[in-house]
């Protein structure tokens, strides 16, 4: 694997409020040789230059771009089931990325690239304005307690960001099983004059929106939580 706890941090600029921090999670033994073996295949490492997209998948299609994706349940589906797109999915956790790099080699699956790195840096970085048609959410980290709020990912400046790297018409989806996170993304999105709300559904795991259950909806939904799906628009 072309890439080092370095990358994550050596790009030159000052450290921001980080919406991570990066679990402990074990690593199994397959894990690590998807790593070592499926990352030539899949991977690709980050860098201060703009992401020549048509070069990475080497065909020009529309591209979603899927923040956290974790063990890559929502990934893995998403890219079987939209072969002529183009699916890149950035995460910090390296057992999830050989998770996902497992199931995508099982699958066979040519639409999909990952990178692992911060996304907010990636979209800064790498990706262009208008290059994107889809940006998935989910379940992000609640950060639950009011003094880390300003490390929930979804703020104004992340609506900002992400409209920008929208093409017109583009649409940002997000999901939570938390409450007061779902409140506060209804409050952050209602001042934005970037996205208008096309769908928002309140459900118990049985109406997910475009997507497939992910891990921490389960276990949300093991403890009781109420699951919100967005699909914002951007204007
Ligand atoms: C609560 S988990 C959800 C994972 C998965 N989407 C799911 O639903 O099972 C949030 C994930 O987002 C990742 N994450 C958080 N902030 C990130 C960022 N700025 N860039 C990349 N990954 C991030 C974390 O590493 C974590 O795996």
């Amino acid at each position: 694997m072309s890439k080092s706890e370095d990358d994550l941090q050596a790009d030159g600029k000052a450290r921001s409020i980080r919406s991570f921090v990066r679990r402990s999670g074990r690593m199994t033994a397959g894990q690590q040789r998807a790593l070592d073996e499926l990352w030539p295949n899949y991977g690709t490492t980050f860098s201060m230059q703009p992401l020549d997209l048509a070069k990475l998948f080497g065909r020009d299609a529309k591209t979603i771009f899927e923040i956290g994706f974790g063990n890559g349940e929502s990934l893995l589906q998403l890219a079987s089931h939209y072969p002529n797109r183009n699916f890149l999915g950035v995460e910090v956790h390296e057992p999830g990325i050989g998770h996902c790099m497992i199931g995508a080699s099982a699958a066979k699956l040519q639409n999909l690239r990952i990178l692992c790195h911060d996304a907010i840096e990636v979209l800064e970085d790498q990706m262009l304005d208008e290059s994107l048609t889809r940006v998935n959410l989910y379940f992000p980290d609640p950060w639950p307690k009011k003094r880390h709020h300003k490390r929930r990912i979804v703020q104004p400046s992340f609506l900002d960001l992400v409209s920008r790297k929208l093409q017109q018409g583009g649409t940002l989806h997000i999901a939570t099983d938390w409450n007061n996170y779902a409140e506060y993304i209804d409050a952050t999105v209602a001042d934005s004059e970037n996205f208008e709300v096309d769908v928002r559904r309140a459900h118990r795991g049985d109406q997910p929106l475009d997507r497939s259950a992910t891990r921490f909806e389960s276990r949300g939904l093991q403890q009781g939580h109420q699951i919100v799906d967005w699909r914002l628009v951007r204007r």
